[in-house]
């Protein structure tokens, strides 16, 4: 069956965590007084890189900046559907000055960045499935962005709304498989309201439902390319379960991110 399972190539924008650390607390798992071990965060996050390249994907780094811990987590920076970027606007103060940095990288690549009006995190809470952008709020991204993504992109946006702190970012609670027009995804449904579960179970009647130990784990903040899937190795349970399914599981560790409450797809922007 895997060999049924067709990698699509990537191209990912990532930011070294030469300043990262959890300096404040705007999510229930940072902790200021937890001490984060900066010389493994590098080497892990090192070996995400390096397990990306590997398998074929492309890789480019902007610069991190020192007084920005959390700059590290390059997926909240922006989405990117089709070359046209929607920059962010962060619910916390402390990460509101990330989004220059971001958008003039983008600048300088060559895209426009849409500035948005309202309270927007990203591909933390927009998660484009190849033919739908899943839109979270709750916590940190605002409704009105949903409507503004759906104006600028011109593709369905499909609110859904986060009920556990743990899950804040969209991205926590569930993660696309394949990123093709009827791309399938895995999802933890108690993160969601009941009325988000019902409309996730109208989309994707094929879903991978996770428990609340895969998502603990941090096996719902994972990347896949359509095959290969880079995963948490602490998820062990959910592997296991895609393998069967015919993905192959990449495990690599992120233990000194989560942390801060991120993982590997929080360190992952995609330029579509
Ligand atoms: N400390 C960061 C925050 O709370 C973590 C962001 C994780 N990123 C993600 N895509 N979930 O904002």
């Amino acid at each position: 069956m895997s060999e049924s399972r067709v990698p699509r190539l990537r191209r990912f924008l990532v930011c070294e965590p030469r300043h990262f650390g959890v300096q404040y607390a705007i999510n229930p798992w940072m902790n200021p007084d937890t001490r984060v071990d900066v010389d493994l965060a590098q080497e892990q996050w090192t070996a995400l890189i390096s397990a990306y390249r590997a398998h074929g994907h492309s890789v480019e780094r902007l610069d991190p900046v020192p007084g920005l811990p959390d700059m590290v987590f390059a997926a909240n920076s922006a989405v990117v559907v089709g070359g046209r970027v929607f920059g962010s606007l962060f619910h916390a103060p402390e990460r509101r000055p990330e989004s220059t940095h971001y958008d003039l990288w983008f600048k300088t690549a060559g895209y426009d960045v849409h500035r948005p009006g309202s309270v927007v995190e990203g591909e933390g809470d927009l998660v484009w499935t190849g033919r739908y952008l899943l839109a979270g709020t709750g916590f940190r991204t605002s409704r009105e962005a949903h409507r503004e993504a759906q104006e600028f992109f011109g593709h369905p946006v499909i609110s859904l709304t986060l009920v556990d702190p743990y899950f804040y970012h969209l991205d926590t609670a569930l993660f696309v498989l394949d990123g093709g027009h009827d791309g399938n995804i895995v999802y933890y449904p108690e993160a969601f309201s009941p009325g988000s579960r019902d409309v996730l179970g109208r989309l994707f009647p094929d879903a991978v439902l996770a428990t609340r130990d895969d998502a603990l784990t941090w096996g719902l903040n994972s990347v896949s390319d359509g095959r290969h899937v880079f995963i948490a190795p602490q998820a062990e349970a959910l592997a296991a379960r895609l393998a069967e399914q015919g993905y192959q599981p990449v495990p690599v560790d992120l233990s000194e991110f989560h942390k801060a409450g991120g993982g590997i797809k929080c360190c992952t922007q995609e330029i579509r």
